[in-house]
């Protein structure tokens, strides 16, 4: 039997948003691996966390009016709960906001800043100006310079593909205030990556890497390796760096020492010695299951930071594709971007376990969920061919033979076979060609049905002195379910544990030495699992898309925050008026902008308004609104603006322009 020294780790998900789907495929993944490891006897860990810090966060915590601290304590109870109810299986699951996690932070950043490989330098940023923060990339919107596409993130277009320096974006505003971003320059600190080129270059030589992966990261190296910004100034949700007030790690600083951390708490729990499965000596191995998005923070920052602190390098880092649903992106709109509470509370988790292992192989491709496949391989692997065995022979035990096997095995051959598929299946599950280990599996399935088929128990059943016979059918029967269900319990640890309460056995180990259970009483059956219902994935996909609709009104919630009061006189300044639009073109340069004629009673004016996304200009003629009359006059690049109407709304096709009662004349006042 192996004994081998093993730590895993699963890529610690984000705490601003729920576990779906997608997520799964990693943590079902991972899971199913360590599984295995247990089962064939190996010393193995299982260790993850929340990945707590950042700007994402500390804006999502504002917006809903509670301290970070508040809103990642109670995403990282319903996270864990989780992968509880799927089945994946931590021995301990942490926070990067951790004092064990403080502590390995501030060590790896200090050996890295004695060796000689951090260096600091004045850089410039876009800079909100309301809410007195640096804005990062994704919190800038604007137009596009290229296609003049609205809307678009600081760093690329997603309608014509572009990517561009967010000081080229036209019009940009801040998402977090809405105000026009200014450029400042702050001070930054940066790990500098090329210092390690040599390192890296030898390391992913070893074999570390698939093969996909390694092509990737030859890229990398070729082109030449550029330092990594490792700072963001206050305010940001993180930790301070050690010497330098108001200067906090970037959270892909401390996100993977946060692997180091949930172990470090594992050892305090367990007595377990943290250098022997760290230590640059250590003789562990060391295993990180990741997505493909983030392979360049795992395959280079990581090893690089790693040995330039004086730790050892991961055995080897596993990549993994992303999930699509019934062949396309996850998409909330179609329903088909499913949350994991949202699928538990209609379908059995081990459902989804078994179909992502037939799906995944040790590669890096995408993998496909579709309904139809899902209920279909279910429904015929597990409940048609698996769950059937037991089915099928148990009766004739219970009721025949109270519940005892034969004293005999009856095809001991038979049994030898499938004893012996535990090597090539090993080295499947351990290659991580779950699909293929499933496909294997599922022939055995086959060869035990085939069995019982020919032999008919059913039949035997009706006939004189074959009693004898019938027991040693159904027995064998029987065996060879109970080794399949070895072999599946990776993959189904619930199931496993029902099958082994109805053999009367104790969880199994991996069946190397297995020996058939011979006069052995089992206990009733009880059936294993049941059929998908194409209505309850139905009924996942509606609830999926009442998801979304919470989603939005909670978006809209957002837009009722209030930023500032202002005093009543400042209030009263503001001259509202009801206006009558006599006249609305569109400004063919412009993306946003029509051009009103707004009669408020004493005079016309002219007033530009962004609403062109909402409204075409033959709808507003003749319509009324509520204009600010007293704004001063702005030029802008079509003309003069001499007011502003008012709107609402969040943008593009949703912005409703202010409509008083039709009984209302130009001119009158608001307020
Ligand atoms: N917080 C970082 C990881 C830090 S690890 C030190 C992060 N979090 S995440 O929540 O966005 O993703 C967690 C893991 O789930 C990543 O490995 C990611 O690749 C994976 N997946 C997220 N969406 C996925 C799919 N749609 N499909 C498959 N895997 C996906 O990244
Ligand atoms: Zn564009």
């Amino acid at each position: 039997m192996p004994d081998r020294k093993i730590l895993v780790t699963s890529a610690l998900p984000y705490a601003n948003g729920p576990i779906h789907l997608g997520h799964l495929v990693e943590y079902i993944q991972t899971d199913i691996w360590v599984r295995f490891q247990k089962q064939r006897g190996n010393q193995c860990y299982y260790v993850c966390a929340d990945d707590t810090h950042g700007t994402p966060i500390m804006l999502k915590a504002d917006q809903e009016g509670i301290t970070p601290e508040e809103l990642i304590a109670r995403v990282g109870q319903e996270h864990l709960a989780d992968f509880t109810d799927f089945g994946v299986a931590f021995d301990n699951y942490h926070s990067t906001h951790s004092e064990e996690n403080r502590v390995l932070s501030e060590l790896i950043y200090q050996r890295l800043k004695e060796g000689g490989h951090i260096t600091s330098r004045s850089i410039t940023q876009a800079f909100d100006p309301v809410k007195k923060m640096f804005l990062p990339d994704r919190f800038i919107k604007g137009e596009c310079p290229r296609c003049g596409a609205a809307d678009q993130y600081g760093d690329n277009c997603e309608v014509c593909g572009a990517t561009y320096a967010h000081t080229e974006l036209k019009n940009p505003v801040s998402v977090v205030s809405g105000e026009t971003p200014v450029e400042r320059k702050s001070v930054h600190y940066f790990f500098k990556l090329a210092d390690f080129t040599d390192m890296l270059r030898r390391w992913t030589a070893e074999g570390h890497l698939q093969n996909e992966v390694l092509n990737k990261l030859n890229e990398w190296l070729e082109s030449g390796l550029q330092e990594w910004d490792i700072s963001r100034d206050a305010p940001y949700f993180g930790f301070e760096i050690p010497d330098a007030p108001g200067k906090y790690f970037y959270v892909w600083l401390d996100a993977p020492v946060g692997y180091m951390a949930s172990f470090k708490n594992l050892c305090s729990k367990k007595g377990l010695d943290f250098d022997a499965f760290w230590g640059r000596d250590s003789d562990a191995e060391l295993y990180h299951f990741i997505g493909k998005d983030i392979v360049y923070f795992h395959a280079l920052f990581w090893p690089a930071m790693l040995h330039g602190a004086g730790f050892r390098t991961p055995s080897a880092i596993f990549t993994h594709g992303f999930l699509t649903v019934n062949g396309e992106k996850m998409s909330k709109s179609r329903g088909t971007f499913i949350t994991a509470r949202t699928y538990l509370g209609h379908l059995n988790p081990e459902y989804l376990r078994y179909y992502f292992a037939a799906k995944l192989s040790d590669g890096v491709d995408d993998i496909d969920l579709n309904f139809q496949d899902f209920s279909q391989r279910v429904n015929s692997d597990l409940v048609g061919k698996v769950v059937n065995i037991a089915s099928r022979c148990s009766g004739f035990i219970n009721k025949r033979f109270a519940g005892k096997l034969s004293a005999r095995c009856a095809e001991p051959e038979m049994f030898e076979q499938f004893r012996a598929a535990h090597e090539p299946i090993a080295a499947l599950y351990e290659g991580r060609e779950f699909g293929k280990a499933m496909r294997e599996i599922m022939a055995l399935a086959d060869r035990a049905n085939q069995y019982i088929d020919e032999q008919k128990p059913w039949i035997i059943a009706k006939q004189e002195g074959r009693d004898q016979e019938l027991q040693e059918v159904c027995s064998m029967g029987i065996n060879l379910f109970r080794l399949l269900i070895a072999y599946l319990q990776p993959v189904l640890p619930a199931l496993a544990g029902n099958a082994a309460e109805f053999l009367n056995i104790a969880t199994q180990p991996w069946p190397d030495q297995a020996q058939p259970l011979l006069s052995h009483g089992i206990n009733k059956f009880k059936p294993l699992m049941t059929r998908v219902e194409m209505d309850k994935i139905d009924a996942v996909v509606a609830a999926s898309k009442e998801d979304l609709q919470e989603t939005r009104q909670a978006a809209a919630k957002k837009f009722e925050a209030i930023a500032e009061t202002i005093d009543f006189e400042d209030f009263a300044k503001v001259d509202l008026r009801i206006g009558r639009i006599v006249r609305a073109e569109s400004i063919p340069e412009a993306d946003k902008l029509l051009r009103l004629s707004v009669d408020i009673g004493a005079e016309t004016r002219t007033i530009f308004a962004g609403i062109k996304s909402a409204y075409a200009p033959e709808d507003l003629e003749g319509r009324l609104t509520v204009v600010v009359a007293n704004l001063k006059p702005r030029k802008m690049r079509f003309g003069v603006s001499e007011g502003m109407v008012l709107a609402a709304g969040p943008g593009g096709k949703d912005i409703w322009l202010l409509q008083p009662d039709q009984g209302a004349q130009p001119g009158m006042r608001v307020k």
